[in-house]
């Protein structure tokens, strides 16, 4: 008898605030077997369970994936492919797990690892994704301020190493997000600077979470102790001025 395979369902569970979380991904996780979810990064393990939580059944399994901070590669790769493999051998069996990862799970997420091991090795195993609110739509949410208009462009980026991705643009881009914006925040904010959009920029701490934080002068964290759920949304121009024609 062959077994119909299950489905692997990525979920993206919002920035923190559970009511953030899509009906659609409250349906999902009411009917799975296994919920999967990452451990060691930084408290996603915690979090997007805590997030999820009161939608998931007392019953249905949660398990944890390592998924190491190194930036040994290989060690990395091993490590994705390994987690693949544990989900993809639940799925063949015919079982319905679900992956869950903070915000949405195609946006600097470790989903996005687990889809290309999925798909490069196991190609008839359905994966579903989820989209979830990511944290820089519910940060320009929290800012009020709408991230692009008319023919604007928007470019989001790591800040993990600083400003250079926005440096290294030719043309500047209407509005930046820097996402891990917890350390080198001083080289964010010399690029922006040199971009002219440190006028019209905030830093979203912890977006939607009960210890939301709304940094006005994103300078001021250049003397933080920098906090993982940090986030920059920059502008060319004030988005309250009247549109030009
Ligand atoms: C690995 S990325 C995860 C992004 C996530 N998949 C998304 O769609 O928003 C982690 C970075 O996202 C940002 N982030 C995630 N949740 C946040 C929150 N609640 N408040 C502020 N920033 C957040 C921070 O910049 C953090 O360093």
């Amino acid at each position: 008898m062959t077994i119909k395979p299950g489905t692997l369902y990525g979920i993206g569970v919002g920035p923190g605030d559970p009511d953030l979380l899509t009906v659609k991904a409250i349906h999902v996780l009411q009917k799975v077997d296994i919920v999967y979810t990452a451990a060691s990064t930084k408290n996603d393990y915690s979090l997007a369970v805590n997030i999820a939580r009161a939608h998931i059944p007392a019953e249905t399994e949660i398990r944890t994936l390592a998924f190491p901070m190194t930036k040994d590669r290989h060690a990395t790769h091993q490590a994705w492919e390994a987690n693949a493999r544990t989900i993809a051998a639940v799925t063949a069996a015919g079982r319905q797990a679900a992956f869950l990862t903070l915000g949405d799970p195609l946006t600097f997420s470790t989903f996005g690892y687990i889809l290309k091991y999925m798909r490069r090795l196991f190609p008839d195993l359905p994966v579903v994704t989820v989209p979830g609110i990511t944290a820089y739509q519910a940060s320009a949410a929290a800012l009020n301020m709408p991230l692009v208009e008319g023919e604007q462009s928007l470019l989001v980026v790591s800040g993990a190493y600083g400003g250079n991705r926005l440096a290294g643009q030719i043309e500047k881009p209407d509005t930046v997000v820097f996402m891990k914006a917890y350390r080198n925040v001083n080289g964010i904010c010399a690029a922006l600077e040199n971009a002219d959009m440190l006028a019209h920029s905030a830093g979203v701490v912890r977006c939607s979470l009960p210890e939301q934080e709304i940094v006005a002068d994103v300078k001021t964290l250049e003397s933080r102790s920098p906090n993982y759920w940090t986030l920059i949304i920059a502008r060319k121009t004030d988005p309250y001025a009247p549109q030009e024609e």
